[in-house]
């Protein structure tokens, strides 16, 4: 195997223990597991459920515990000339074939764009012989293959000549088709084309619908934001990766709206704040890229759009764009509903139709970075003066599900008594866990694989002069305070 296959195949062997210990703590199951699963449907478990929850407080703190930003809880169903005015209906396509051979399903635009340097050469020259022979510069390559397959003429013979990846069968693929990513679904008892609505897609558009509600609601003058964080649905042709493409995700977005002319500026805030947010929770920035969405590829609404990228075992991946929408979606909104979408500045009288700066995270997608980041394994000295194998998710102490685990050291001589009536203290404040059972170091383990940043134990001394150890997660050092410190100790770490 070469150095590069060997590394991709750590990387997997890293999601694989993952996937496994999300499974065996309680993080994440799949969803129906016991009738086989359904593609794309994740559960989060007992301890996912508590980190998904402090993940999206992180935000909504970080969003709303300002002056300029609203809350917003919408509905998922909405009028269905929302997606009309979204763009969504039109636009909201992916281009797919089918194998003949083996029914295989891709996505076109995938299977082009996994294809190597080599294999885009050969279709170029294959397209048009005696255009593109000799040696040929790569960007040259690039630019080419990425006319031709924008066009549907061209896209369909480059992929009469490409083998489906899954049997090996050249020339079997289909026509490509638009394949709408939105799910259907009806209201009300009669299942006609007047009856149909749309699991939403996004949240952002419950936002855009809500503007002058919201505004007015909270007096709000531009600029201002709304946030929202809620569930979103796509039918995604390739789900793929754990939490990374699912067909049903929760969303944290926020917009912005903007007085034109200023968008720029706040687009470059909005880009800066967001990439300190994952930073601030314990992402290494070396961990996290931007990719700016080059202008052809840009999305029908937007200006400007940048991601920001987080590196996971299986190479750069999408956890947030932040796009400059303009007035498209307010404007759109207008003409659809017939209804003035303008704002009025009281100070300047002028009105206008604002802008957008839109924040758009995933909370499924930045759950698993978060999760990934964590996963740690390392020696680490046992009691016997050997070492062992330790598993430890080093996640930013406000994510952690558990923030302490409480142990007595022996369950004899008054320890579990105490132990309780630390416990019984903290529960009052923190999650904290309880566990008595086996040996303190297996038990220091325990909480280690699924994040507990401190460990707090009664022992004989504790006894004597009312102190207990407390242990961090990540250092495993280990300092005597008292027990009345124990809750003010834990809360300063989690400010
Ligand atoms: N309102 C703009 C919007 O929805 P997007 O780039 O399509 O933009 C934003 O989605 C974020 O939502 C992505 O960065 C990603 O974190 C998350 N996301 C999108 N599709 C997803 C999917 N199928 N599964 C999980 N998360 C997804």
């Amino acid at each position: 195997m070469s150095q590069n296959k060997n590394a991709a195949a750590d990387q997997s062997k890293v999601m694989d223990k993952i996937v496994s210990l999300a499974k065996r703590r309680g993080f994440v199951f799949q969803s129906s597991e016991i009738y086989g699963g359904l593609n794309g449907c994740w559960d989060y478990g007992p301890l996912g459920v508590e980190m998904l929850n402090n993940l999206k407080q992180q935000w909504w703190k970080s969003m709303t515990y300002r002056e300029n930003i609203e809350g917003l809880d919408a509905s998922i169903l909405m009028h269905p000339r929302v997606w009309e005015a979204s763009g969504h209906v039109e636009n909201f396509t992916d281009p797919m074939v089918d194998c003949k051979s083996c029914k295989a399903r891709y996505r076109l635009d995938v299977l082009f764009d996994e294809l190597s340097l080599k294999r885009k050469k050969e279709a170029l020259r294959e397209l048009e012989p005696g255009k593109f022979e000799g040696q040929l510069k790569d960007e040259l390559v690039i630019e080419e293959f990425a006319k031709r397959t924008a066009t549907d003429a061209d896209s369909a013979r480059i992929a009469a000549m490409l083998p489906c990846p899954n049997c090996g069968n050249k020339g079997t693929f289909t026509d490509a088709r638009k394949f709408n990513l939105m799910f259907k679904t009806f209201v009300g008892p009669v299942e006609d084309s007047s009856s149909v609505v749309f699991l939403r897609p996004e949240t952002a558009q419950g936002i855009f619908v809500n503007f002058l509600n919201v505004q007015s609601a909270g007096r709000q003058k531009i600029p201002f934001g709304i946030a929202q964080i809620g569930k979103a649905f796509r039918n995604e042709i390739n789900t793929k990766n754990f939490l990374f493409r699912t067909r049903e995700f929760e969303q944290m977005e926020m917009q912005f709206f903007v007085k034109p002319g200023t968008d720029d500026e706040q687009f470059e805030y909005w880009r800066a704040a967001r990439m300190q947010w994952y930073v601030d929770l314990g992402m290494p920035r070396e961990k996290l890229q931007w990719h700016q969405h080059p202008k052809d590829k840009l999305a029908h609404y937007a200006k400007d759009a940048y991601d920001i990228e987080y590196l996971f075992p299986f190479g750069w991946g999408e956890i947030e764009g932040i796009h400059n929408r303009t007035d498209f979606d307010l404007s759109r909104h207008e003409q659809f509903s017939g209804k003035s979408m303008k704002y009025f500045d009281e100070a300047t009288k002028e009105k206008f139709t604002p802008f957008v700066i839109e924040t758009s995270a995933g909370a499924s997608r930045s759950f698993m970075a978060f999760l990934v980041n964590a996963y740690d394994e390392e020696q680490a000295p046992t009691a016997e003066g050997t070492t062992e194998m330790r598993v430890v998710l080093r996640l930013h102490p406000k994510l952690a599900p558990t923030k302490a685990a409480i142990f007595p050291l022996v369950n004899r001589d008054g320890m579990p008594e105490m132990a309780r009536k630390v416990e019984a203290d903290l529960r009052q404040h923190f999650r904290v866990f309880y566990d008595d059972s086996g040996a303190v170091g297996r038990r220091y383990r325990r909480q280690d694989e699924v994040g507990t940043p401190y460990c707090v134990t009664v022992d004989s001394q504790s006894l004597v002069d009312q102190t207990v150890t407390i242990r961090e997660r990540d250092s495993m050092k280990q300092d005597r305070i008292a027990i009345s410190n124990v809750r003010a100790y834990i809360a300063e770490r989690l400010m």
